[in-house]
């Protein structure tokens, strides 16, 4: 019996305590827990709540007839089985002698982008997974966890008259969403990579944490200290690509210092391939606890690590 006390301590140590609150740092399940099911669908979503994701990603796009959907491309070929569905409305675009053949979501109503299987390419076993709508997910999330949708090619829709910054201020207020929380954190996150874009939103939608995506290489003039502090005027948090945090080991210390939050992506690992899954862990504890990043975003939100309160 008393052999069996320091092993009991042990696994008490180990186990995740009921209610427990997560470390300082929170996670964002990347697309749902894409590493697992096919990115931006229910099921991925669904997975992420069930691995304890703090956030669930949507990225964001419109439909012809204004609906909000949660999708990461701008054009459906890579996740669904347009081109097959409907071969006749590609849109085929030229750059010198390359053909880009697309099939943008813009182009097709909810009803037809309905008719899309977004499940089968990533795997079989999804065969029949729709591309959800915004109000899915957010009637899916809400109250469970924060949803973190990112607003995808706004210039874009913004030149052919549509406006996704209008759309997602709608639903926001339409579900009671611009100042809630949840588990003690903002119940929405917003994120874009196009300054403009949080400019509207900080005006429209105040009270909602915006965070500023960059990459390389543009990602290199945005990054300064001084670049940092006028970031500041329409972000609270700047979500840099991970390697930008390793190739600028101040920029933490220099992003909170002008008073933003910092949120990297992406940490993942392939569903079953171990030793990358016991890398994306270590990953991600050595970023929250050597760096001191707030939240990173995920594939993987099993993986995340929780220290105890
Ligand atoms: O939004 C954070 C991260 O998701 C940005 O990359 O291309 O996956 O949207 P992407
Ligand atoms: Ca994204």
């Amino acid at each position: 019996m008393r052999a069996g006390l320091p092993l009991l301590i042990a696994l008490l140590l180990l186990m995740p305590l009921e209610g427990a609150q997560p470390s300082g740092a929170f996670n964002v399940a990347h697309r749902g827990a894409s590493a697992y099911a096919p990115e931006h669908t229910l099921e991925a979503y669904r997975l992420a709540l069930d691995q304890g994701a703090d956030y669930v990603e949507q990225d964001l796009g419109i439909t012809r007839d204004g609906v909000l959907v949660c999708l990461h491309d701008l054009s459906l070929e890579r996740t669904t089985d347009v081109e097959s569905v409907f071969p006749d409305r590609v849109t085929v675009e030229r750059d010198g002698t390359r053909e880009r053949r697309r099939w943008y979501v813009d182009d097709f109503t909810l009803a037809e982008v309905r008719q899309l299987d977004a499940g089968r390419w990533f795997d079989p076993s999804f065969a029949g997974a729709r591309i959800p709508t915004f109000q899915e997910a957010i009637d899916l999330v809400k109250g469970k966890a924060g949803l973190f949708p990112e607003l995808k090619g706004p210039a874009r829709l913004r030149a052919k008259g549509l406006s996704l910054e209008d759309a997602v201020v709608a639903a926001l207020e339409r579900n009671g969403l611009t100042s809630a929380t949840v588990r003690g954190r903002p119940a929405v996150l917003l994120q874009s990579f196009e300054a403009q874009s949080l400019q509207t939103l900080a005006r429209r939608l105040p009270g909602i944490p915006r965070t500023f995506l960059v990459q390389a290489p543009d990602a290199d003039g945005w990054l300064t200290p001084d670049r940092l502090r006028e970031m500041r005027a329409f972000a609270t948090g700047v979500g840099p690509a991970r390697a930008l945090v390793d190739a600028r080991p101040g920029l933490v210390a220099e992003a909170h210092a002008a008073g933003l939050t910092v949120v990297p992506w992406t940490f993942r690992a392939r569903r079953g391939v171990t030793d990358e899954a016991a890398t994306a862990a270590a990953e991600m504890r050595r970023f929250t606890e050597t760096y001191g990043v707030d939240g990173l975003f995920t594939d993987n939100p099993d993986l995340f690590p929780r220290s105890r309160p």
